[in-house]
């Protein structure tokens, strides 16, 4: 715990942190996915948390083909077809979040750590990070946010949280970051920044995506945060 004694800001990621959106993500991808008969596990959709929306397309395809013998070529429009349709549906699905679907514990923590003089900040993948901030109506409260459209890297590539660094204008060492995801860990870690997984221990077993701190869920976190900050 004493390693984040130096830090200046905690940079959150989005999707399974503040709020529960990584199930809308699986929702729409298992939609399009049953009208195309791909085969789509639980196993692939925990993967897919923290990846772009073309890499997760490829890794559905990819375990489908692997996994099940699903054999089928897409031509580059059908495959950019696709993943409109999985964004239309998950883009439809976003009406229904409000400040109600923030994560149990997520609001207090953010509300604490503002608290004690740290900064807060968002770092997503998403490209529809706007949006589900506006929902949650959140975006005040944030002293920076960067978005899929801002990056050309997705995670583990650290480029999300550095950006997100760059515009608080802070080392990235000084940087917490709080992620569900492997890749999103091993993008913190890549970074030089101190991060805090959320979610099974299982999930954080490879070598680059062991965070320094990790919580079942945020609520976990949340109960820890006067010994912590
Ligand atoms: C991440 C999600 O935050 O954003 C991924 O964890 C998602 O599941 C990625 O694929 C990209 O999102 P979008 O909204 O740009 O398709
Ligand atoms: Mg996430």
């Amino acid at each position: 715990m004493e390693k984040i004694g130096n830090v200046k800001a905690v940079i959150f990621d989005l999707d399974g942190v503040i709020t529960d959106t990584s199930s809308l993500h699986t929702h729409a991808w298992r939609r399009m996915a049953d009208e195309e008969n791909i085969p789509f596990d639980d196993e692939t959709a925990d993967k897919l948390r923290g990846v772009s929306r073309r890499k997760s397309l490829e890794t559905i395809l990819k375990d489908a083909k692997d996994k099940y013998n699903f054999d089928k070529n897409y031509t580059q429009e059908e495959f950019n077809e696709l993943m409109e349709r999985k964004n239309s549906y998950y883009v439809q699905s976003l009406s229904a979040v409000t400040p109600e679907n923030t994560l149990p514990g997520a609001k207090e923590l953010m509300e604490f750590i503002k608290s004690r003089g740290y900064k807060i900040a968002v770092g997503s993948s998403s490209k529809n990070a706007e949006t589900v901030v506006k929902n949650l109506k959140i975006e005040n409260e944030l002293d920076a946010m960067v978005n899929g459209t801002e990056i050309t890297h997705s995670k583990p590539n650290p480029e999300v949280f550095q950006k997100t660094a760059d515009k608080l204008g802070l080392a990235y060492e000084q940087c917490v970051v709080v992620e569900d995801a492997a890749s999103g860990v091993k993008s913190a870690n890549a970074g030089g920044m101190v991060s805090v997984g959320i979610g099974p221990e299982e999930r954080f077993k490879d070598n680059h995506g062991r965070p320094n701190l990790r919580f079942d869920d945020m609520q976990s976190f949340n109960a820890k945060k006067e010994e912590i900050f």
